[in-house]
């Protein structure tokens, strides 16, 4: 069998601010595979943001271990970290965090240059993923909401990464752009092989994904 793509063992986080712990994620097994649709569900504050903020290096476990790509998060630099970071990871988010003031094809080119890359084709390449060749030249706040996410994807695959954490993507949607924007996960899951980690509330990704991970209370709860 090949190696999963992402492979945490007994990964538990506690958060601690002076005297207080908060315990958030006890002995979490997780396995993803390359090219894997996995959604995570979860009640409210059960710790999933928190999962994806470890699986996507911008957080530590307080212990357990993961794996990326086989090889161990702990025996990284901090260089190392924020490479496989940046080379292998792209992040979407509820509030689609793009720049308002240049328009959607710089905010890919920007995130391009961030990453050290010579902008050519992929910004193109990307637009057009998300059906968004025509948009290039607005800026955010002229795009409507479900068009704007759409920017934000295409920001998050233009350098091809191995793997896609979405944090609510559809949250701040209303219900038919939160399908169309399923529907764009579902296809570009499908086109470029990508890994994809979703966090959602809503049961119709679970219809769109391979996998769906239930968390309750820290725990994953039907492992
Ligand atoms: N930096 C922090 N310091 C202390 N506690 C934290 C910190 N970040 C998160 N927590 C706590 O960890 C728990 C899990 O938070 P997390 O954001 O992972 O939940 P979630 O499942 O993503 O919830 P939601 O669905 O509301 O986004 C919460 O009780 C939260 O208060
Ligand atoms: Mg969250």
């Amino acid at each position: 069998m090949t190696e999963a793509l992402i492979k945490t063992c007994g990964l538990c986080k506690t958060f601690r601010n002076g005297r207080l712990e908060t315990p958030v994620l006890h002995d979490i097994d997780l396995e993803i595979g390359r090219g894997e649709f996995v959604a995570i569900m979860g009640p409210s504050g059960c710790g999933k943001s928190t999962l994806m903020h470890i699986v996507g290096l911008m957080l530590s476990a307080s212990s357990g271990e993961i794996f990326i790509d086989g090889k161990n998060a702990a025996d990284f630099s901090d260089g190392q970290r924020a490479r496989v970071r940046r080379d292998k990871i792209g992040f979407v988010f509820q509030r689609f965090n793009l720049l308002p003031t240049i328009s959607a094809y710089k905010n890919i080119a920007v995130a391009e240059r961030i990453r050290g890359h010579k902008v050519d084709g992929q910004v193109d390449r990307a637009l057009a993923a998300v059906g968004m060749s025509d948009k290039g030249r607005f800026k955010p706040g002229q795009l409507s909401i479900g068009q704007q996410q759409r920017i934000a994807i295409a920001r998050a695959i233009s350098h091809e990464p191995a793997l896609v954490l979405a944090d609510e993507p559809t949250g701040n949607l209303d219900s038919g752009n939160a399908e169309r924007i399923l529907e764009l996960f579902s296809e570009i899951h499908r086109e470029r092989k990508v890994a994809i980690m979703m966090i959602t509330h809503s049961e119709a990704a679970a219809s769109v994904a391979d996998r769906v991970i239930h968390m309750a209370d820290g725990r994953i709860s039907n492992a």
